[in-house]
């Protein structure tokens, strides 16, 4: 993975810096970024616009993980943000990156969320529904401002991934519909008010998606519309945004294409189809998230107790879980990992992972092949970088782990460790 090896003590090293002396000097559960891999991954789509001479925006889905340090990578590596709450906004305030960088997301944006959007002057809003239209019109008219606005769309078009992960489909909780009108409907409203600016559509269709056909689809479905826009709304959009989605290998048998190849397609598509409609290619946006940060991320556990069920399994317990990475229970997510303190040993049998939790359910990887693992070895499980963190959670009142970048040997905490006091912080005694 990226640029980990295994140095002369046996030991993962990411970033040229030492694994297990990570885990000592910051305790685990510890989230570990591999920042040159980040680099080389947003590169990788900038450049593939680049090549192509089409004008783009690519904005890094900060869902994926985010907090300040992270706003603050994306920003020197060019990239726009795409935020989908006031909070993750906030954290891009508080991370000082230009705000006409930022693109706002949600398919439920509150007045608030909206109203410190159009204060900070964010780049646009991509307004989802015919209710967040009218609350976007109301905080402009407020604020005396004009905003560029995206529409999300939902292009019918179903992506194979897992059902929650998917979102193109017609029967979605996202978008207006582009087959029953709703549309049309949206753009009317939109080139009416004299506050928003309509620069383009929106379309996603998914998540962890290995094949270009689906984003090909969208780009078709949209084009079947846009002549029928120019000729009666008089719309012609300047943007197609095409989501983010773009796959990570996890485990082997994902065989996710690279970054630049998505790009390639969908610049391909688009411009056959801009030829054939007569009119100037629309800049093309994407928003990748995990693509951009999945697999450089790694968790680093300690091992802990273990259970022997003769003939049946072996459990090892690690000092996380479902607190730090929910994925395995929510989607029954498959993960890779091995022993970063014995990394030259060879596996002589297969462990399941189990976490901390009190649930049955929190076990982070099946039948893992490993050596045999004692306690206090340290496990690492790779590709944790994308919905790891940001998806972790204080179940069984567990402090969220900290995090950490390593590139060149060199180690910066951009997230501490909670702690108990932390926990408690919002609690109130009982006061009768
Ligand atoms: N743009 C929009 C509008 C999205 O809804 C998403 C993801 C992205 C971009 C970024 O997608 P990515 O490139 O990261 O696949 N928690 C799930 C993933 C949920 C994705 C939601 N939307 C998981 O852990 O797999």
């Amino acid at each position: 993975h990226g640029s980990s090896q295994i140095n002369v003590h046996g030991h993962l090293e990411i970033g040229g810096v030492d694994t297990v002396a990570l885990a000592k000097e910051h305790g685990t559960p510890l989230f570990v970024y591999d920042v040159a891999l980040i680099r080389k991954k947003a590169a990788e789509f900038k450049e593939a616009f680049e090549k192509e001479q089409v004008p783009y925006q690519v904005a890094y889905a900060s869902k994926a993980f985010s907090c300040i340090a992270m706003y603050q990578l994306a920003n020197e590596l060019g990239l726009s943000f795409d935020v989908v709450s006031g909070g993750e906004l906030y954290t891009a305030i508080k991370a000082e990156v230009p705000m006409n960088k930022v693109h706002f997301h949600g398919n439920n944006k509150s007045p608030e969320e909206l109203d410190l959007a159009v204060k900070a002057g964010i780049g646009c809003v991509v307004v989802d529904n015919f209710y967040e239209m009218t609350l976007l019109e109301e905080t402009c008219v407020r604020h005396n401002k004009t905003m560029d606005v995206l529409l999300r769309i939902t292009p019918g078009v179903e992506a194979h991934t897992h059902d929650y992960i998917s979102t193109g489909q017609e029967d979605s909780k996202f978008g207006f519909d582009l087959t029953n009108g709703q549309v049309d409907q949206a753009i009317k409203q939109a080139l009416a008010s004299p506050h928003m600016n309509l620069l383009g559509v929106h379309s996603h269709i998914g998540s962890q998606i290995f094949e270009t056909k689906g984003f090909v689809m969208a780009v078709e479905k949209i084009f079947e519309y846009i002549e029928h826009w120019r000729t009666e709304l008089e719309f012609i959009p300047r943007v197609l945004n095409l989501g983010g989605g773009f796959g990570i290998r996890y485990v082997e048998g994902d065989e996710p294409l690279p970054g630049g190849e998505y790009v390639y397609q969908m610049i391909k598509v688009m411009k056959q189809y801009a030829e054939k409609a007569e009119m100037a290619l629309p800049e093309i946006w994407i928003e990748p998230g995990r693509s951009l940060v999945g697999d450089a991320g790694t968790t680093l556990y300690t091992v802990g107790s273990q259970k022997d069920i003769p003939n049946v399994r072996h459990y090892l317990a690690v000092d996380g879980g479902m607190s730090d990475n929910l994925r395995p229970s929510l989607y029954q997510a498959e993960y890779e990992g091995i022993l970063a303190n014995r990394a030259n040993e060879e596996a002589t049998d297969t462990f399941s992972i189990a976490g901390k939790c009190c649930e049955s359910g929190d076990m982070l990887i099946w039948d893992l092949p490993l050596p045999k693992a004692n306690h206090e070895d340290i496990l690492a499980v790779f590709c944790t970088g994308a919905y790891g963190y940001s998806m972790a959670n204080n179940y069984n009142r567990i402090p969220r782990p900290p995090v950490v970048f390593a590139e060149n040997g060199d180690v910066q905490l951009v997230v501490k460790r909670e702690d108990y006091e932390d926990l408690v912080r919002l609690d109130l005694p009982l006061s009768r």
